[in-house]
């Protein structure tokens, strides 16, 4: 055995810093996705409030004809309401229902005009191991995502730092069957589909995008074009069904985020900032969609920003602003430029 020379010692010294080098660089990449130390002023939020407050549940019981508090377990993540001009009366809820025993999509219906949303159903699989988000397409079948693969703590704090793209979306059929619809997406989070169900969108939280995708007759999603974001993380998406554009909501300082998270319980300082954008579908799919910022806000408003949709009322338009971290929404009077 010969002792290793000054030139593999050299060899070894220059690969490890090489490896820091790479270290670095991919450290530093992310720290920028993540908004790591930005602040961020408000801009447009003249027109907002706040507004809400937190509600009761309750369930109705058909022995006594009446309302009593509702005892079954519902941990609610995203839900949707699927309604169509054959019986406008009657609203499906796909609910993404994270049960201690696992998580699934309870399905819920509610006839307009009365006070009960009934349980139809709660479906689980296998393959709806994280679920996030869900659009109904039916009265009978959804699409949800599947955040990430993994469920451990650990490992999904890995998957996120690094944006693996191991994220799936399910779909639901109407003969009761799961398949996996789309996979290797990072992070798919809010799920909408348009007015006329030729297109889905997805925000893919880490890359960070919004993807439109195409669903075939089978429910498989093939994937069409794109939009990626620059210091603006995608979380949920919705759409305005008068114009076809996707109102996506999202957060700027991720880091922000997840301190007020810890510490919100014992009263936090974190403010995370958070904004609107607006897409506009191309003609060609292929090329994704033309973006326009709609507001920014500083965080005072809500924490974040991590659902938006368009209300429009007499001639009005509204922004609702929700937030997975907040006890109340906020409403924002925006002027008319979506027709733009
Ligand atoms: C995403 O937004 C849609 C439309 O506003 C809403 O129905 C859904 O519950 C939201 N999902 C989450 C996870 O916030």
């Amino acid at each position: 055995m010969t002792p290793p020379n000054h030139k593999t010692a050299f060899a070894n010294v220059a690969l490890g810093l090489l490896c820091l080098a790479y270290a670095y660089w991919t450290l530093s990449r992310r720290a920028e996705a993540f908004g790591i130390g930005t602040t961020h002023a408000s801009t447009n939020t003249t027109g907002c409030y706040q507004f809400g407050k937190v509600l009761s549940l309750v369930e109705f019981d058909h022995g006594s004809g009446s309302f009593r508090p509702f005892t079954q377990e519902l941990r609610v993540h995203g839900f949707d309401i699927y309604w169509d001009s054959l019986e406008p009366t009657l609203l499906t809820f796909a609910v993404v229902n994270h049960q201690q025993s696992g998580s699934g999509v309870s399905i819920f219906r509610h006839r307009i005009g009365t006070k009960v949303l009934w349980h139809v159903k709660t479906v689980k699989s296998p393959l709806l191991y994280a679920p996030n988000d869900v659009v109904a397409t039916s009265h009978n079948t959804f699409y949800a995502t599947n955040d990430m693969r993994s469920t451990n703590s650990i490992m999904r704090k890995i998957e996120i730092f690094f944006g693996m793209p191991w994220g799936h979306i399910v779909h639901y059929n109407h003969a009761g069957v799961f398949s996996v619809a789309a996979s290797g997406i990072s992070y798919p989070n809010g799920i909408a589909r348009s007015a006329d169900g030729s297109s889905v969108y997805v925000a893919a939280s880490s890359e960070p995008s919004v993807i439109v995708f195409r669903p075939a007759v089978d429910g498989t999603l093939e994937p069409m074009g794109k939009t990626v974001f620059r210091d603006f993380i995608p979380d949920n998406v919705s759409v305005d069904t008068a114009t076809g554009q996707v109102l996506v909501a999202g957060f700027l300082n991720t880091f922000e985020m997840f301190r007020y998270n810890r510490e919100v319980l014992g009263g936090t300082s974190a403010r995370p900032a958070g904004a609107v954008r607006r897409l506009r579908p191309l003609a060609d799919p292929r090329k994704g969609f033309a973006e326009e910022s709609v507001l920014t806000h500083d965080g005072a408003l809500l924490p974040a920003t991590t659902s938006a949709t368009l209300q429009r009322r007499s001639g009005t338009q509204r922004i609702l602003l929700g937030s997975v971290m907040a006890n109340h929404i906020a409403i924002c009077r925006v002027g008319d430029s979506a027709r733009a």
